[in-house]
């Protein structure tokens, strides 16, 4: 890839983690997020941001001319959204907008990082030209995400990554993977829901294909997924499979088990023929990913 100054915010999340250890060479990385951390042996330049501060982000842009912006940044928690759509709607659709207008006016190519959660999960596998129609306030809030990245940006690629799954920073919100690895090491029984499916993403993989949007500026939507449809049950199951650990902690139960939790679109898998095609990026399945996730471990002294 030719020099380039990219921007990432949200780049101490799974997916901003996921991009820091991809970028390409020759890539300059700034990363913006809102706490304080000490990334050992970062290489990207972090600095604390918050996507609502316009004219913090007004600055940033003043002083570093930007070939593209991956805004991956907001609260992306399904069920603390439901309970805080306003906080929601400022750190998502402000934010956006903020970035979008800052990107026009630069001359930046924005990739805005939206969801699966876009679909109502009754009529998948879902195409990328396919009717959207969130069941939730996240849903809700990605899609008018969307539509303020396709108005108020003069260039734009939108990715929606579907569940993702990967090492995060011990500091910021565990994930699927993470947070089953965690219970079935510690030997705790968990349930997990059977009547949610999606086909889970890696999040080493997001990043490549965000990368290559970053090279080639395709426009348009992309989805993003592994090569595995399955629920949330056979995905502990293979976790536990990969990983050598306690299958039997796992139960499956059906989603009225957790009647307080935000509604679940039931099947939201992904046609990932356009990611394929345009990005040259190959779905894993998930024991591919999980293995990869298993070799790519670390032992913290
Ligand atoms: N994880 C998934 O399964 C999944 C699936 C589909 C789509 N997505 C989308 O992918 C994107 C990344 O998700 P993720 O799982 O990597 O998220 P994450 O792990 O929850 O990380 C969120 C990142 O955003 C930052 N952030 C939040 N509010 C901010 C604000 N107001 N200003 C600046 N930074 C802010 C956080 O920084 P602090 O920690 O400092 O607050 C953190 O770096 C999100 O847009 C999400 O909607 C995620």
């Amino acid at each position: 890839m030719r020099q380039r100054t990219v921007l990432v915010t949200g780049g101490t999340g799974l997916l901003g983690k996921g991009l820091e250890e991809t970028a390409p060479a020759g890539v300059r990385l700034i990363s913006i997020h809102q706490r304080d951390y000490r990334v050992k042996g970062s290489r990207a330049e972090h600095r604390v941001l918050d996507v609502r501060d316009e004219k913090g982000l007004r600055e940033l842009f003043s002083s570093v001319r930007f070939d593209a912006v991956i805004h991956a940044a907001g609260l992306a928690s399904v069920d603390y959204v439901e309970k805080h759509p306003e906080e929601a709607r400022g750190s998502n659709v402000t934010g956006t907008s903020h970035i979008a207008r800052l990107c026009r006016e630069q001359g930046a190519h924005l990739i805005y990082v939206s969801t699966n959660a876009v679909f109502d999960g009754k009529k998948a596998p879902y195409r990328e030209t396919d009717p959207i129609n969130p069941v939730n306030a996240y849903g809700r809030i990605k899609a008018e995400c969307e539509e303020v990245a396709r108005r108020d940006s003069g260039s734009w690629t939108i990715a929606r990554p579907i569940l993702m799954y990967g090492w995060n920073h011990v500091v910021t919100r565990p994930n699927t993977a993470t947070w089953i690895y965690d219970k079935l090491l510690k030997g705790e029984s968990l349930k997990l829901v059977d009547d949610v499916y999606e086909n889970p993403l890696y999040n080493i993989q997001c990043a490549r294909a965000l990368w290559a949007c970053v090279e080639r500026k395709p426009g348009g939507v992309f989805h993003l997924a592994g090569k595995d449809t399955l629920n949330r049950h056979e995905f502990g199951l293979k976790l536990a499979g990969v990983f050598g650990l306690d299958a039997s902690l796992i139960e499956a139960v059906d989603s009225s088990h957790f009647p307080s939790i935000a509604p679940r679109p039931p099947n939201t898998s992904f046609v990932t023929e356009r990611m394929e095609r345009e990005l040259g990026v190959s779905p894993m399945t998930v024991e591919q990913g999980l293995a990869a996730m298993k070799d790519s471990m670390e032992i913290v002294a």
